[in-house]
This record gives structure tokens, C-alpha cells and sequence, in this order.
């Protein structure tokens, strides 16, 4: 049995015997400007704060059995950010990948990487390839850092990759389906998140993940990232676990 099929079971009051874990937690980790700017400190503190949520949450997913985190970390959009706090953003990812990669070890986290990473300064690819093949065998978590990252560009890619192929002959059009679709997204080996968190109370998602949430279980918090811990990600997924996933059928007492 996989290990995200295992029977619920964590320190939170968990009423119903069925529940199960998600397989697959995605994050939309926001508020890092506003907890600085309610602190009066510089935006960046926000983001160093951030970072400390990271390490916890990573942890707390390792320990609860859940088999992939994805943590969506910097946007296609994140670009249009003043230079100063995508730079920031750039050094905080290189510091964390090169703090981490031992203790994501000790813990057995895979380590992937989704979005345009070649867009990304080349110090940074270089640090992420490197604790993606230091990582590579390890077989719990799967953490999965959302970088550079949007959907409808990912969906973009996806389309020249199909229209790349229906040109050479290798693709018929008749044979274009959902799954010609999912195997061309970067989270082609990745199965679809049943939990979406967003944090910072803000109702959107931001560009992310468009067509693997078709049907996530959403879960939004005013908690801002950086002080989302495992208390907050253990409420989440107690959320979630008393939801039910229908798959656009009927209910199984109904059927
Ligand atoms: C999320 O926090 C971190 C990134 C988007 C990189 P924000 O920086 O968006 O924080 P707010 O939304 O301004 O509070
Ligand atoms: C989403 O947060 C992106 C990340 C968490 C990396 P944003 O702060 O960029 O989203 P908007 O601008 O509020 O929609
Ligand atoms: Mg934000």
C-alpha cells in the first residue's frame, strides 16, 4: 500500500475513521510582504521567515507519510517584482537548497523542480541540479519547488511540444487526448494534488497548477506563510479529510 494510502493518523482530532491523507499537497505560499510590513521590517525578512516555514512544513510532510509536497516558490510573474527582491528571492533559494540538502537527505526527500528553471540565473540551476542528484534515490517525500513557474505557460509549452510532434508525423490529431496533455506538462511524472493550501486568506490561485486542480480540495488560510507551521498544515489536512471528493459523480450512499 502506498504510503499516502495509509489510514489517517497524526496528533489532530480526526473524527472520522475513513479519512485519508492526500497524496499530494500543493501550496501557495503567500504573505511574506505582509507579515514584514507588520512587523515594520523590510519585505526580504518576510521571505528569510518564509524559508523557516519551508523546512517545517517539508519535515512535517516527511513524518505524516504524504508523497509530494509542491510549493509554489517564485512565479512567472514574480519577475515584474522590483530587481532588488527578485535578486533577494534568487540568493534566499541558492542559500536554502545549499543549507538543506543534507538534512533533506538525513529526512529521504526527492527533490524536483517544475516551471521555466532555465530562466533562472545560472548559480541557481546549478545549486537545484546539484540537490536534485544528491536527492535522486531517496524514495520518501517528494518535494517539488514550483520555480519561474506559471500555468498557462506551462500549458503553452505543452501545445508546441504536441504541435512539435503532430508536424513530424509522430502524433496523429485524432489521438490527441487528456493524457497526450498531462505527459507534456513539467509534472508529467507527478500525480495531480488532492490538497490545495493558499495562505494568506487571498481567493485566487494565481496562475498555478491550472490544469493538475481541476479537482483539488482547496483549503485557504488568513495565516500568513511565515507562520504556517505543522499546527496549520495538521488543520489542513483535518480540512480536507472530512471533505467529499466527488470526481463530478454522486455520492456512494447515493449511488
Ligand atoms: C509570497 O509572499 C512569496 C512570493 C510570492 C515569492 P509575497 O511576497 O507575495 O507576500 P505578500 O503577498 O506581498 O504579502
Ligand atoms: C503567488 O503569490 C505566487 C507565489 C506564491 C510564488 P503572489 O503574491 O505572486 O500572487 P498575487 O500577485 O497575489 O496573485
Ligand atoms: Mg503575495
Amino acid at each position: 500500500m502506498p504510503a499516502a494510502q495509509k489510514p489517517f493518523s497524526c496528533n489532530v482530532d480526526v473524527t472520522t475513521p475513513a479519512a485519508n491523507l492526500p497524496r499530494h499537497v500543493a501550496i501557495i505560499m503567500d504573505g511574506n510582504g505582509r507579515w514584514a510590513n507588520q512587523r515594520g521590517l523590510p519585505r526580504l525578512e518576510g521571505h528569510r521567515a518564509g524559508a523557516e516555514s519551508v523546512r517545517a512544513i517539508v519535515r512535517a510532510c516527511g513524518e505524516l507519510g504524504i508523497g509530494y509536497l509542491t510549493l509554489y516558490a517564485f512565479s512567472s510573474e514574480n519577475w515584474s517584482r522590483p530587481k532588488a527582491e527578485v535578486s533577494a528571492l534568487m540568493h534566499l533559494l541558492e542559500f536554502y537548497l545549499q543549507r538543506e540538502v543534507a538534512e533533506l537527505d538525513k529526512s529521504n526527500v526527492r527533490l524536483a523542480a517544475i516551471g521555466r528553471i532555465h530562466e533562472l540565473p545560472e548559480s541557481a540551476q546549478r545549486q537545484l541540479q546539484k540537490g536534485i542528484e544528491a536527492l535522486r534515490k531517496n524514495n520518501g517525500l517528494t518535494l517539488v519547488l514550483a520555480l519561474s513557474y506559471g500555468g498557462r505557460a506551462e500549458i503553452v509549452d505543452a501545445v508546441r511540444s504536441i504541435a512539435r510532434d503532430v508536424k513530424t508525423g509522430a502524433l496523429d490529431i485524432a489521438d490527441i487526448n487528456e493524457d497526450s496533455i498531462s505527459q507534456r506538462l513539467y509534472t508529467r511524472d507527478i500525480p495531480d494534488p488532492d490538497l490545495l493550501v493558499r495562505t494568506s486568506g487571498e481567493m485566487r490561485v494565481s496562475n498555478f497548477l491550472l490544469w493538475q486542480v481541476s479537482y483539488a480540495e482547496i483549503h485557504v488560510t488568513d495565516t500568513l506563510w511565515p507562520d504556517f507551521r505543522k499546527p496549520q498544515l495538521l488543520a489542513a489536512i483535518d480540512d480536507y479529510s472530512k471533505r467529499q471528493r466527488r470526481f463530478g459523480g454522486v455520492a456512494p450512499n447515493e449511488a
